[in-house]
């Protein structure tokens, strides 16, 4: 995953820097570092730092000793692949004459062969990270007369792999040279500055002018101007990104973490997501979708591909899209789905659903459905991101920029939008009636309504959270809707309380998880009112009378729910089909409180990036 920021041309270099790796951080956070051209001696100047969580910060401390006058400068924030998060691994990597810088996104598969190729022609890498190979082939080049573009143009023909890499030369000390193949990277100019980033968040501080340089496309980046060209040199002309987001968006406005500001966003987030999609009557309109109705129409099959939390929403949509476009549907985790000869055809229907637009392991799933003939389409939160890019058509959410490594405004706009398709592939296959078509509708207009009164209630779920802040063995369980809610809220006190918790359909806990419950475990169950409220409800009983404390997930009023738990997180009662998106919220507020309570960063968890792009 990892965050690369360039700037040339701009005296502040380093504060800009700085600033972009701060807003790049969610994309790893093991260790940080940068290097300057300094235009008047001539030299390059390089800092790195391997803190967990606290290497951005102390990076801002080290770059006082930059130079006054920087030239191309470039930074990175660290998720290690291959090597351990130390000073030694952490980025820019430097080839052996020292006055070469190269910071890479991605793996480079053929590393050990490239090594040794070089080991053997007397090159001293002083790193275990198959980065470092580049910026020595990069050398090898420069050291027979190439400029630094073609240099990286010549290194990039012989690697195999994911990368999104940005180099600079003391040689040529105004040039940043960035490339990407599969990792995103896009490049911007404003008056006399140049930039290069893994995002347009870390980027719109200097500039709106970016585009997203295409797949093994080399730029050439200098104050002011950018020249894009292929591997082969032949020129490119670069796509524009369209920004819809302000710099505010990614900062935390006042909140102690992202995390909280992303949760309080949520309501806005599902507002925004349905915006001008669906109306009062059922009708539907998808506008990016770009897939005629009569395709839809003709679809036999939908095949949803994710991972993480995103997985949990496609679990959710799997039902939606049985319940209302009356069709087969299957959700299945990216990283399994490549290698598990699905039967997918041109009468499929795949959508992969990611909040980046950018996790490998959905971007390779979401490729294997497209050979084997399936539709594809993205459902993403980042407006050109590299699914976005490569789909037949796209579903973008509206929830704005998300930093917090958990997932919490985009999962809920993604399990929105997912409704939301469901409900338009059942209105053109006609296999849902105008009068269920208009209550459907009318369920997810006043959606944002419940999530508000749920996200409002934050302070009483805190009180009942930290009644529970000790736990160390946790089921979740649910049954139907409230299966992949029970999903989503175990991974979120996994990634970030630390907690061990499971989920299991409540169901099937008989069939033998039952043997480990046990006073002091706790079980948390979704028991809002459904036509199973009572099988869920036998499903406590049997939980209680082995010990378990139970905490349930409960509609608001619900006194009989309460009456047969240890404590209850009530919520606004809606339409059973859409109930994901508001009872997933009071789950979020318990991983939240637990985490912090063990003194855990919410926003930047161990181990953890929010990006991906490794498979
Ligand atoms: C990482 C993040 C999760 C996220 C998952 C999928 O593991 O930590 O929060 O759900 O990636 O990310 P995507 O961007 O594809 O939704």
């Amino acid at each position: 995953m990892c965050g690369i920021i360039g700037v040339t041309g701009a005296r502040d270099a380093c504060a800009r820097l700085v600033a972009g790796l701060e807003l790049l951080e969610y994309r790893g956070y093991d260790s940080a570092g940068v290097a300057v051209c300094d235009r008047v001696s001539g030299d390059l100047f390089r800092a790195r730092v391997a803190e967990h969580g606290g290497s951005v910060e102390r990076l801002s401390g080290r770059v006082a000793d930059a130079p006054e006058d920087p030239g191309a400068a470039i930074g990175h924030t660290r998720w290690a692949t291959h090597g351990r998060p130390t000073e030694e691994n952490a980025h820019p990597h430097l080839d052996c004459t020292g006055r070469i810088a190269l910071v890479h996104n991605g793996i480079i598969e053929n590393h050990r062969e490239l090594a040794a190729g070089l080991d053997g022609r007397g090159h001293k890498r002083t790193s275990q990270t198959d980065s470092e190979v580049l910026v020595h082939l990069v050398e090898e080049s420069a050291a027979a007369g190439a400029s630094l573009t073609e240099s990286v143009r010549r290194c990039l023909s012989v690697v195999r792999g994911d990368f999104a890499i940005a180099v600079v030369s003391a040689a040529e000390p105004e040039v940043i040279v960035a490339a990407r193949r599969t990792s995103p990277l896009i490049v911007g100019v404003a008056a006399s500055v140049g930039i290069v980033a893994s995002d347009v968040a870390a980027a719109l501080a200097t500039t709106r002018e970016l585009y997203a340089l295409g797949e093994d496309e080399v730029a050439t980046v200098r104050p002011g101007t950018v020249e894009v060209a292929a591997l082969d040199g032949s020129r490119v002309s670069p796509r524009r990104v369209e920004v819809s987001w302000s710099v505010q968006r990614a900062l935390k406005g006042g909140y102690p973490d992202f995390m909280s500001k992303e949760i309080h966003e949520q309501p806005q987030a599902v507002r925004d997501t349905l915006l001008g999609r669906v109306d009062a009557s059922g009708r539907t309109e998808i506008e990016e979708l770009a897939i005629p109705d009569e395709e839809l129409a003709s679809v036999e099959r939908v095949q949803l591909l994710a991972c993480g939390s995103s997985y949990h929403a496609a679990l959710a949509a799997r039902q939606a899209v049985e319940r209302w476009a009356r069709l087969p549907a299957e959700a299945d985790v990216a990283s399994e789905f490549r290698h598990r000869s699905a039967v997918v055809g041109p009468r499929t229907l795949a959508v992969a659903v990611s909040q980046s637009g950018e996790t490998v392991d959905s971007l390779h799933a979401m490729r294997e459905a497209s050979r084997a003939g399936a539709r594809v389409v993205a459902l993403t939160n980042v407006v050109d991101s590299v699914m976005a890019r490569e789909a037949d058509g796209i579903m973008y959410t509206r929830a704005g920029p998300e930093i917090g490594v958990a997932s919490t405004k985009s999962h809920l706009a993604q399990l929105a939008l997912l409704d939301l398709l469901a409900l338009h592939l059942g209105r053109v296959r006609g296999a849902i009636s105008g009068e269920e078509l208009a209550e459907a509708a009318g369920a997810l207009l006043s959606l944002h309504e419940a999530v508000e009164t749920a996200v409002g209630r934050g302070d009483a779920y805190r009180a009942v959270a930290e009644r529970f802040a000790h736990v160390e063995d946790v089921y979740f369980l649910g049954r139907r809707s409230g299966l992949p809610v029970a999903y989503e809220g175990a991974l979120k006190l996994k990634e970030l309380a630390y907690v061990r918790a499971e989920a299991y359909p409540a169901g099937e806990m008989k069939h033998g998880p039952i043997s480990l419950v046990e006073p002091g475990v706790l079980v948390v169950v979704v028991a809002t009112r459904t036509t199973l409220w009572e099988k869920v409800m036998a499903n406590v009983e049997e939980m209680r009378a082995r010990g378990a404390t139970v905490l349930a997930v409960a509609d608001d009023g619900d006194e009989e729910t309460e009456r047969l738990v240890d404590a209850v997180l009530p919520v606004p009662h809606v339409a059973e089909a859409c109930s994901a998106v508001v009872n997933v919220v009071p789950l979020q507020f318990l991983a939240y409180t637990v985490a912090r309570a063990r003194g855990n960063d919410v926003d930047r968890p161990r181990n953890l990036a929010k990006v991906v792009t490794v498979e």
